[in-house]
């Protein structure tokens, strides 16, 4: 079962009205809601020996949907404050900013210019473990464009709800907002959490006297 995450402490989001905060938060609730209606459901059907009807199927197909749209939902709001501090220069995230892309301004450049292409979905930082290596990535909708077992780091949703409200049709000046308002440690934490444990140092064993 599912919980909602409460996000009380983005209310006076610069930028962000509490109304538009609101309905947001009231549309992430409905996934969170739906996730667990549609998981409860598939096993309904499975035991009533109707797995392999239109309705599963089709129930099936929402089912990513619904769920990742919970998901990046929270880890949206997750990565938002009303006290943001800049990426630290001295993090691991960082240094490997700089080792992907050339230097901050290039990942930022290119993360702003994700989230100007045109359609409904989400702008994703994130980070392949096979080879450690960053992504900025684009997601249509919920499900569609996502790498797989990738660690999403800073996501950012570009659905028309996330800013229409407060900014019009200029997605710019949102991406501008959603830009000045990360909360850097939270991207930077998922970061570290992502990377393998450091390898143990080789036992020295001493031998007895014999
Ligand atoms: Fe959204």
């Amino acid at each position: 079962m599912y919980r909602v995450k409460k996000f009380d402490d983005l209310k006076g989001l610069r930028d962000f009205s509490n109304q538009l905060l609101q309905n947001h938060l009231a549309l992430y609730q409905g996934y969170v809601k739906n996730t667990n209606q549609l998981a409860a459901h598939l096993i309904h059907l499975v035991k009533l020996g109707k797995a392999d009807t239109m309705e599963y199927a089709e129930m099936k197909r929402r089912f990513g949907w619904e769920f990742n749209g919970m998901r990046l939902h929270e880890l949206y709001f997750e990565n938002l404050t009303k006290r943001p501090v800049p990426l630290r220069k001295e993090s691991p995230l960082y240094e490997k900013v700089w080792q992907e892309f050339g230097d901050y301004s290039t990942w930022e450049r290119g993360f702003r210019s994700v989230g100007g292409m045109r359609g409904i979905g989400w702008v994703v930082l994130t980070r392949d473990p096979e080879t450690g290596r960053l992504f900025n990535v684009w997601l249509d909708e919920h499900d569609a464009g996502f790498l797989v077992g990738s660690t999403p780091l800073l996501v950012m949703d570009v659905f028309e709800h996330a800013y229409l409200q407060e900014f019009g049709m200029n997605r710019t000046a949102y991406v501008q907002a959603f830009m000045r308002a990360i909360a850097w440690p939270v991207v930077e934490r998922r970061f570290e959490a992502a990377l393998p444990p450091p390898r143990p140092a080789t036992a020295v064993i001493k031998r007895r006297a014999s």
